[in-house]
Order: C-alpha cells, then structure tokens, then sequence
C-alpha cells in the first residue's frame, strides 16, 4: 500500500527522475511532471496527499504554480525547493502558504523526513476539523436527551438534513419535544444565525392566521389600521415553524403551498408579491395521512410538507430516555430554583418507569419540576413521585385519568406482550444500575451470560446506560 500520492514539480529532468526514484523506494506513489501546466491538469485530476515544487521553473515561479494548486486544493501541503542563496524566496513562499522548503543540493533523508512532517500535519489538521465539527454539534444538542437507539436515530437523521432546504415533517404525540427538535434542525443548519419564527396553527382563527403569515396591508380588512409584515417575511433567511399545521384551514392551506411551490406570495389585501427564501418544518400530533384520506388536508400540501419526515416516539417505548432525562430536568429545575436537589429514591426513579406517560416529556418534566418544588431534602422521596397518578402496567386498565393511548391498544399476542414486557423490565434494571451488568443480571436473577444473551435480543447495550457523574443516585 502507498504511503501517499505526490505530485513533483521540477524542469530539471535529472533531479526530477532522482526524487521520484527516492520517493517509490520509499513507498510513495509518485506523478512527476516537467511541465506546470501539466502538473495543475494532474492536481485536478487526482488526490494528492503532497506536492513538491521547484521554485524556479521555466515559465512560471514556484510560487504563483503553488498558489495555482492551493485554489484547486486548499488541504494539499507544498514543499518548496529552491537554489542555494535565494532563501528570500522561499521565506515569501513560506508566508504564502507553503508548509516548508528545502534548498538544493538537499539530502534525500531531510526530504523524506519533510514529507512525513507534512503528512502527518495534514492528518492532525483534518482531525482536529473532524473534532470541530463534533463538537459543535454536540453543542447544539446539548439539551436534547437521546439514549434511546429510537432517539439516536432521531438525532441522526436531523444531522444529516439540517443542512438541506427541504421542508420538514415532525409527527408525534403530544410533549415528544418536536419544537425542541425544529430548533435543533435550525440551529444545525446554516440558517441558524438568522430567525426561528414558529407559529402555532391551532391557536388562531383563519383571517387572523393569515395576516399573521402573509401579513397584510393597511385597510385589507376592518381593523387593518397599518399595514405589518407576516411571519413568512420575518423568517426570511431562517426558518419558519408552522405547528399543529393539521388545523390549519384548508384556504390557508393552498395559499401555503403557492410559498412552497413559488418562494412567493401576496400579503392580504395587496398586489405586489413578496419574494422569501424561507425554510418550513411543519408538526403535528394528529395523523395527516388521515386527515388528507377525510378531505380536511389537502393532499398537494402534504406531500409538498412531508419531504424529510421525523417521528418522535412516545415516551413509552423508549423507556431508556426516563432516567436521563428526570437528571436533565433534576439539574436544571434544581438550578432555577436555587436548590441543591441531587436524586431520587429508586422506588420513585421504579414509579417513574413504570407509569406509562400520555403526556410524554412534558408530563416528565412537570412531574420532576413538581418533585423538585416539594422536596425538602437533597434526594426527593416517593411521596412526591406522580402522586395519585397510576402506574398503569402494574395497576391494569381503567383507572388512569388522563390515558389517551397506550392502554387502549387492542391485546397484543402473548408473545408480543412478553416482549414487550421483558425489553421494559431489561431496560429498568439497567437503568436502576446504571448499566452495571453484574448487579443488573442478579436483580433479574440471571446468570451475566444469560442477561447478556436477553440484551442482546432486544438491542440494548449496557454502557449506554452508564453515566460520568449521577445526579440521580440515591445515596
Ligand atoms: N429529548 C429531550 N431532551 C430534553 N428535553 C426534552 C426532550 N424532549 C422534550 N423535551 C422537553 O419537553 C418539553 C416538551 O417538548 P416540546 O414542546 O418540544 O414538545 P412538543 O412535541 O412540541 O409538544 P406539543 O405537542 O405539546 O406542542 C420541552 O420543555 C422540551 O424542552
Ligand atoms: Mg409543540
């Protein structure tokens, strides 16, 4: 295998053949070119990790050819050869970008020890661009808890088209965090340091759901005393939140997908089309493919909107996300109201994981924030856990006030059931030990291979429930 593809410069036919030798010895592909033009066709063509240029050659300096490679491939390092006496020279190529130089005659060791420097630079560097980018996109996920595979995944697929203009579908139930993951998608996008205008759909009649988007101009309407720019224009450049878009009127709806098919529309009551270039993320917590087949969707605009779609699951099948994310809300509620609250007791963190969530994160949040209000001591007590609330798959049907799904599914097989019943209990004990396997196989009186083999067939991995520093263990 090559150690790296170089390109060498020189019109000395002598001294070229010399290095290219040098160089196969050594394990280089080499391509040596007499001719500059040849060797910028060459660069264009193929990857090289490394150039060599003479800075002399016959028709054009070194330089100018360096900075002909450096436009057509920025990553690519050079190393400048000149003649002795003109280091002035190769000081200029230096600071015009040139990774080092060698003055001739040169001994091929300092050459090979040169071109491994420069290799090695450009494998740091990209590394560290690689890591950049990591980082800023944990950055921007900070506050978004995904240890679930179902939420990783999430994550995932929002990495890959946040940086796409298409428009965005985000369904689930309702508290699943789809406003928290259309500001993730914005803020990964290259949209981000322009507006993130959302609105919601359901909250307005449909004239004044109009203006609000389009805007309108003074006197369209009884009322109309000025005229005022709509969201779409506030969110030009940006991204514009339409959310509950299933409630929005079905007039609305053709004058919004006229701005997703033109990238332009009329505000109320004016002739003059307003050109935008605006990003849509549209969710909902109703089924749209049922509402097009009712006749209150049209059809035209949900597939215009469900370009890129994203589900979040409920809460109650990606049961691994409760304990991270009741320390997620444990800090930051703990913070905002100046308490120094470290945990929970495991019968309430058990309580928690066993209710079954119809209100999902949301309900979460508010049950840890309550929690947190209540408590007098650093680690909550059960009595403050979902107080009254049942714990439904303990406690059977009927008695959960607020049950809108969940518990009203039709039976499952029994094999289903034991499942499903088994991958939950598996993703408990892990998460009460915070995915020590050894403590978890005991609690489910397993032997670790066993264990092992069951985490194994529900796709659940220990170390995703390990954690640096808890704040909801109990003492
Ligand atoms: N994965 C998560 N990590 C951290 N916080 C989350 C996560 N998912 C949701 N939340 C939090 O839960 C709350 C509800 O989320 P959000 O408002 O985004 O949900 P939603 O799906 O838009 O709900 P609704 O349908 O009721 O409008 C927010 O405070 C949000 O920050
Ligand atoms: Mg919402």
């Amino acid at each position: 295998m090559s150690l790296g593809k170089i390109l060498i410069v020189d019109d000395d036919a002598n001294l070229l053949e010399l290095i290219a030798m040098r160089l196969e010895s050594a394990g280089y592909d080499v391509m040596a070119a007499r001719e500059e033009d040849h060797a910028v066709a060459a660069l264009k063509a193929g990857a090289f990790d490394l150039c060599i240029v003479d800075l002399m050659l016959s028709n054009r300096d070194g330089i100018t050819l360096m900075e002909e490679f450096r436009a057509v491939n920025p990553e690519v390092p050079t190393i400048i050869l000149t003649a002795h006496g003109s280091i002035e020279n190769a000081v200029e190529a230096m600071r015009r970008g040139a990774y080092s130089y060698l003055t001739k005659p040169f001994e091929p060791r300092d050459l090979l020890l040169q071109i491994e420097r420069a290799l090695e630079n450009r494998n740091l560097n990209s590394e560290i661009k690689r890591l950049k980018v990591l980082l800023h996109e944990q950055f921007d996920f900070a506050n978004i808890i995904a240890r679930s595979a179902k939420m990783r995944s999430v994550l995932d697929v929002v990495t890959r088209i946040a940086k796409l203009d298409s428009t965005v579908h985000i369904h689930g139930e309702s508290g699943t965090g789809k406003e928290l993951i259309a500001k993730a998608i914005h803020l990964a996008s290259h949209r981000k340091d322009k507006p993130f205008v959302a609105l919601n759909c359901a909250a307005l009649p449909e004239t004044l759901l109009e203006s609000e988007l389009f805007g309108h101009e003074k006197g369209a309407f009884t009322g109309a005393v000025k005229s005022t720019r709509g969201l779409f224009t506030q969110a030009h450049g940006g991204t514009l939140f339409l959310d509950e878009i299933g409630d929005m009127p079905l007039s609305t709806q053709s004058k919004v997908l006229r701005v997703l098919q033109e990238r332009q529309f009329y505000p109320v009551g004016s002739e003059v089309p307003i050109e935008v270039d605006v990003r849509v993320i549209a969710a909902t917590n109703k089924d749209l493919e049922e509402l097009v087949k009712k006749g209150v969707f049209r059809d035209d605009l949900f597939y215009r909107i469900h370009v890129i779609p994203i589900f979040l699951p409920p809460l109650r099948d990606r049961k691994e996300d409760i304990v991270p994310l009741v320390e997620h809300f444990l800090k930051k509620c703990s913070q905002q109201m100046k308490k120094d609250v470290k945990g929970i007791v495991p019968e309430g963190l058990r309580k928690l994981m066993l209710h079954e969530w119809p209100g999902n994160v949301r309900e979460l949040e508010n049950t840890v924030e309550y929690s947190v209000a209540m408590t007098q001591k650093e680690i909550v007590t059960e009595e403050y856990i979902l107080q009254g609330k049942s714990v439904s798959s303990e406690a059977g049907h009927g008695l959960a006030a607020d049950k809108q799904s969940g518990s009203d599914d039709t039976m499952k097989p029994l094999k289903d059931a034991r499942d499903a019943f088994e991958r939950d209990y598996l993703v408990q004990v892990l998460s009460m030990t915070d995915g020590n396997v050894s403590q978890a196989a005991k609690l489910a009186g397993k032997y670790r291979a066993d264990f092992y083999d069951l985490l194994k067939k529900h796709d659940l991995k220990a170390d995703d429930f390990k954690k640096p520093k808890s704040v909801a263990n109990s003492p």
